[in-house]
């Protein structure tokens, strides 16, 4: 404390600093919660998945939801999970799925549920649009491949906060609590598991790598609680 007692000292920047741990408390409340799993050894599941994902396209079977098909991005049908060669993916889903509920005292007669699944490929130049994902509790990516680009962009949902926005300083890192989005660089073998209410996009791939090896190859999916 200052030698007059106010609890508070002055900056050379002549801002008042209240200093006592006691008498000033940040609480952080409503946070955005973001999930981040590693599935360990995940080589080979890539590999299957790999071929999975484009014999799947190979068929032709096409959706177009925030994807930019005219660009060349392909989006699957959205049942991969009931398909069994998709299953090793879907255990590692689940695992995650499992930890989240535990780490949130979810009700024990619940259980977290991939209720659709679908694949996406984008080619350099190809990205996603901001989107939600209506109807479901969480969502979530697994990056099969990531190539050398295409950062998820996770928005803060809070758009009220629009009407009015702090400066902050230039040279100092804005604190995280005060971030207005966050990007996550795609790595290969990592799931990404996210509210569904999210806004999300995804920047276009710039790969300069050629044929397959540039295309940037996601398994995404919706999750719901059911009953056990
Ligand atoms: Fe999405």
């Amino acid at each position: 404390m200052p030698p007059d007692g106010s609890g508070s000292v002055r900056t050379s920047k002549a801002r008042s600093v209240v200093t006592e741990p006691d008498r000033f408390v940040r609480k952080n409340y409503f946070p955005t919660m973001i999930f981040q799993y590693d599935v360990e050894n995940s080589e080979d599941l890539n590999k299957t998945l790999l071929d999975l994902v484009y014999a799947e396209r190979e068929q032709g079977i096409a959706v177009n939801k925030s994807n930019t098909a005219a660009l060349g991005s392909w989006h699957s049908a959205t049942a991969l999970h009931k398909n069994p060669a998709y299953d090793p993916v879907l255990t590692e889903v689940n695992a995650a799925l499992a930890r989240i509920s535990e780490e949130l005292n979810y009700a024990t007669d619940q259980l977290l549920k991939v209720t659709s699944m679908w694949s996406i490929i984008n080619p350099p130049g190809n990205g996603n649009r901001a989107h939600i994902h209506p109807n479901s509790l969480w969502s979530g990516v697994y990056y099969v491949q990531a190539s050398d680009g295409g950062k998820i962009e996770f928005i803060d949902p809070r758009t009220v906060l629009i009407m009015n926005q702090p400066k902050y300083e230039d040279k100092k890192k804005r604190p995280r609590d005060c971030w207005t989005k966050v990007t996550y660089k795609p790595v290969a073998g990592r799931m990404l598991i996210f509210p569904a209410w999210l806004y999300h996009g995804v920047d276009p791939n710039l790969s300069k790598k050629s044929g397959r090896a540039g295309d940037r190859v996601i398994v995404s999916f919706n999750v719901n609680q059911a009953k056990r």
